[in-house]
């Protein structure tokens, strides 16, 4: 079976093929790899495939499904968990299979998030190049003592929960907000409602998938229910947050800081080398001019650890498809 794999890095093409092994030691799938992503414009890479496999910048509209499944693609397999830029009610009525990792150390994720609150707190990443510089000052790198501040984690599933986890150990207090509260998040946090959250928390710190009902949750209301001087944190999806609205909270000085590993329209963006060209975006660039943003290109899953395991389940949720046998990972999540 031909897999057609979309916005496969070499990091892609090596957990992937490493994991594509039979007991035999022969390829299990034929997979042909391609840089692009998957979009109107290349959907005809994926002839003759009956399968693709994409991550969370392809888009997985009604028209590309439907291209897809003219071409013969029968299944969808995504390397990552969440699922806003598949279009369900499509590849549903078209009876393609689609399946996704839920889970892959959500500890990735939360440690990055701590890096993200570390660096901008105490401007590591400004005394680095400082030091370097020969240049000892201390002055404008003053942080703050988080032991003993409020972390506020929208969204207490899987990663939220890590993330509660680490801060938890930090000494400080952890207010979380969801739908659907766990009791292990309220083992060591207290659930609250989200404005209680913005109005309390010295941290806010986005878990939640990007539905419908959560797209811009983090809107001009939300910031300004914020404390004065708070840190955003958003390592979840940029549609949670409406950034037009970051940046006047920040131009306003109400929002303290600001570290994204996402951001809403970074498709034309991440995991690209843009270095030697000049960047249109403006809202972007805007965002780049403040001291007290700081920004990395979704990396936050980004450890041998979550690659081995994403092309570890991929692989078995492509057998479940080779097979015709039920997929635990299958999306919409089965019911009951
Ligand atoms: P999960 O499904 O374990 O947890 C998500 C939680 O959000 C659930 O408990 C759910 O009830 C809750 N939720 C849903 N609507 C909500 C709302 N309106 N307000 C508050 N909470 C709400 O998912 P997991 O594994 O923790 O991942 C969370 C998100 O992290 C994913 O949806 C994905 O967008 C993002 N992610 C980012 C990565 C990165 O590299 N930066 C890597 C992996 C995931």
């Amino acid at each position: 079976m031909k897999i057609a794999v979309f916005s496969a890095r070499p990091y892609d093409r090596q957990s992937l093929d490493a994991a594509n092994v039979r007991d035999d030691a022969r390829a299990a799938f034929e997979f042909l790899y391609f840089d692009a992503v998957l979009d109107a414009h290349t959907v005809a890479l994926a002839q003759d495939c009956e399968a693709v496999c994409v991550f969370v910048n392809d888009r997985l509209d009604a028209a590309v499904l439907e291209a897809l499944h003219a071409q013969g693609v029968r299944a969808l397999l995504l390397r990552c968990a969440g699922f806003n830029n598949v279009d369900v009610a499509a590849a549903q009525r078209l009876g393609l299979f689609v399946a996704r990792v839920p889970a892959y150390s959500p500890e990735a994720v939360a440690e990055h998030t701590l890096a993200l609150v570390m660096t901008l707190n105490r401007q590591t990443h400004r005394a680095y190049n400082r030091v370097r510089d020969g240049n000892f000052m201390l002055d404008g790198l003053l942080g703050r003592t988080l032991h003993g501040k409020t972390v506020g984690i929208v969204g207490t599933g899987q990663i939220g929960l890590a993330t509660a986890r680490i801060f938890h150990g930090m000494g400080c207090t952890v207010l979380g907000h969801d739908p659907c509260p766990s009791t292990a998040f309220e083992a060591i946090g207290a659930s609250v409602a989200l404005e209680v959250l913005l109005a309390r928390s010295d941290i806010v710190s986005l878990h939640c998938p990007l539905t419908p009902q959560t797209h811009h949750l983090i809107d001009t209301a939300a910031l300004a229910a914020m404390k004065p001087g708070a840190m955003l944190v958003n390592t979840s999806r940029g549609g949670l947050v409406d950034t037009h609205a970051v940046i006047n909270a920040l131009k306003s000085r109400h929002l303290g800081h600001l570290a994204i590993d996402v951001y809403e329209q970074e498709s034309g963006l991440f995991f690209q080398d843009r270095s030697g060209e000049i960047i249109d975006d403006e809202v972007f660039q805007r965002l780049m001019t403040f001291p007290n943003v700081l920004v990395t290109g979704h990396q936050g899953f980004f450890t041998a650890e979550a690659l081995q395991e994403i092309a570890q389940i991929t692989l078995r949720n492509l057998g479940h498809f080779a097979a015709g046998t039920p997929c635990p990972n299958a999306v919409p999540p089965p019911a009951g």
